[in-house]
């Protein structure tokens, strides 16, 4: 019970064996929406919820977010489990093996933080992360997340579109990328000592991609802030792309003329595009990228899922792709 507990199934099990804590939380869900006369974190409750998930850690501080009404954004799929999005990570800056982010993150020292916006911009700007909180509302985005090493999960996150911060500072007719520049303090970050990326870890988007609505500026998931193994305090989150595009503890957003130079490009540009749009066609060199392993359906389906173009956002994205050959543009 407990295992199916921590992996989500709770809802599955029945009324008569709820737990109680999900049953509590259902409890209070209906209470706050019966009380309520707006409702941002109250939705965001709800659909949490529907989806059959416990009630929201309450190990970090709460982030209240309005239900997202950008098409595609909701997905009705199961949630991943709390404890699998926060212990199963890819942060190299705190080690390599999937435990290690969970285990040394904590180091990250997330305030003071700023994010420099600049580069092709008439009103290139510092946002304390204070201001960033404040920029927009939040929205609840409930995305699947395909990790170019063939898993996936699916993930509550908390944000707003990325579109409305670059909007504040104005791109100028140049601006055709977007560079996105994340922590690298090996104060801080044991993983630095490595040299198994060049540091700091640089992703980086065509303009029109960063401005879709669904790039999501993150700052929380399961209705709390991000823990540190996440990208606290700011991330970036690209639902249908591979999940290594979306860079963890942001701290510099530059948009540029030219193509930006990422990590994972310079790393292997064979292996890591510059678009790494999830398609199931196209193989990673070393495996097939067909189907994935859904984290925490191990063991009760045993069968991998296939996977999706797009990551299952073809209608929302496939128009910014028109016309461009994607074994060319991989
Ligand atoms: N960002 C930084 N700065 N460093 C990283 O190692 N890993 C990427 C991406 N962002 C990474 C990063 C990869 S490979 C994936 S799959 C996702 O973060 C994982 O995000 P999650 O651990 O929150 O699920």
């Amino acid at each position: 019970m407990q295992f199916l507990r921590d992996r989500g199934y709770a809802h599955e099990i029945g009324s008569e064996v709820t737990p109680r804590d999900v049953y509590r939380s259902r409890r209070e869900c209906l209470r706050r929406i019966a009380a309520a006369t707006a409702g941002t974190a109250l939705a965001a409750c709800a659909a949490r919820d529907a989806l059959g998930q416990a009630a929201r850690p309450g190990k970090l501080a709460a982030l209240a977010a309005a239900r997202s009404a950008v098409p595609g954004a909701l997905t009705m799929e199961r949630a991943t489990a709390y404890t699998d999005v926060t212990t199963y990570n890819n942060f190299y800056e705190f080690g390599t093996d999937k435990s290690d982010p969970a285990q040394h993150a904590g180091s990250l020292k997330v305030r003071p933080w700023r994010v420099s916006v600049e580069g092709e911009v008439r009103r290139a700007r510092t946002f304390d992360i204070e201001d960033l909180l404040k920029l927009a509302p939040m929205e609840e985005r409930i995305y699947r997340m395909r990790c170019v090493e063939g898993w996936s999960m699916v993930i509550p996150w908390i944000g707003y579109s990325l579109s409305e911060l670059i909007k504040r500072v104005e791109p100028t007719g140049n601006a055709k990328f977007v560079e996105f520049v994340t922590l690298a303090d090996r104060t801080q970050m044991p993983g630095i000592r490595s040299s198994v990326l060049d540091w700091p870890y640089v992703e980086g988007l065509r303009l029109d991609e960063a401005m879709h609505p669904l790039t999501l500026l993150c700052m929380g998931l399961y209705g709390e802030v991000l823990p540190n193994q996440n990208g606290a305090p700011v991330r970036l989150v690209v639902p249908w792309k591979y999940g290594f595009k979306s860079g963890k503890s942001l701290v510099k957003i530059r948009l540029t003329e030219t193509q930006p130079q990422t990590t994972w490009g310079k790393a292997n540009s064979d292996e890591y595009g510059f678009y790494s749009n999830v398609n199931p066609q196209i193989d990673h060199p070393r495996w097939s990228q067909a189907t994935e392993r859904r984290i925490g359906e191990d063991g009760v389906f045993q069968k991998k899922r296939p996977t999706l173009l797009f990551n299952g956002y073809q209608t929302q994205v496939s128009q910014l792709y028109a016309g461009m050959d994607l074994r060319k543009f991989f």
